[in-house]
């Protein structure tokens, strides 16, 4: 790998970060595996699958990886993740109508231009494949308490006082983040012909709560500090 990526380094916290909040996983967790439903005998590919956290919870034999960070590639391959390429989604051409599912579990958060790489999964998929696309919205209260992070360059100010969870998400990654909104997420799928949505969330209480227990999937995409999108091809 010739450039340091932005989760080089970061491996470890990050896993550490999901087990200290272990009811947010949880949440997160649930909807990862409703979204991705029966993926019994399907080819799947997980964009930025990070260490493939998520994945260790699944039979993930039928997952491919992409990911740019070696730190976080190296143990998606230990919890049995087939990284095919250590790099970026831009940077790489996929086979066409080849996958039955293509996700993007929290790694949208980290690109800027999403028409191209939404426009290249589509193209990956088979008819009537799916692309799935989780992300902490822009809109949501955990994108507004990025964003004051990231331009505050700290958690710890006045403005935050009494209002953050014990642990929050580490700043480095939260400022690295592009947020995005769901909407804008829409708005692309449209502009590339997708018509077929379904929206899931969780996460809905206020960060301050979200460890407290951990939170049923519900319908919708409005309220979640973590929401998911299917499009059908
Ligand atoms: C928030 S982490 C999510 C990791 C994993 N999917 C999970 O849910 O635990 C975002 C991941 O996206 C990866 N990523 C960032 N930019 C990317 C890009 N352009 N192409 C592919 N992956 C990217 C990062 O290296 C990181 O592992």
């Amino acid at each position: 790998m010739e450039t340091k990526q932005k989760f080089d380094g970061y491996a470890s916290q990050y896993d550490e970060w999901f087990m200290v909040n272990d009811k947010l996983f949880t949440s997160e967790l649930r909807l990862f595996q409703k979204v991705l439903g029966d993926i019994t005998g399907k080819r799947l590919l997980s964009v930025g699958c990070g260490s493939g956290l998520f994945e260790s919870y699944i039979d993930c034999s039928g997952v491919e990886g992409i990911e740019p960070s070696e730190d976080m590639g190296k143990i998606a391959e230990k919890r049995g993740v087939n990284v095919i390429r250590y790099g970026m989604i831009e940077d790489v051409d996929l086979p066409e109508e080849t996958y039955d599912i293509i996700y993007f579990n929290g790694s949208s958060s980290y690109m800027e231009n999403l028409a191209p790489v939404y426009e290249k999964s589509l193209k990956a998929l088979k008819a009537g494949g799916r692309l799935i696309l989780l992300d902490v919205p822009k809109e949501s209260a955990f994108g507004f308490m990025y964003l004051l992070g990231k331009s505050l360059n700290t958690y710890d100010h006045e403005y935050l006082k009494d209002a953050m969870p014990a642990l929050p998400y580490p700043l480095a990654l939260a400022s690295s983040g592009v947020w995005h909104t769901t909407e804008e997420k829409i708005r692309v799928l449209k502009d590339l012909g997708i018509h077929k949505f379904q929206f899931y969330q969780t996460l809905v209480k206020n960060p301050l709560y979200t460890n407290e227990e951990a939170e049923e999937v519900i319908e919708g995409y409005q309220s979640g500090g973590y929401v998911a999108i299917i499009a059908e091809k």
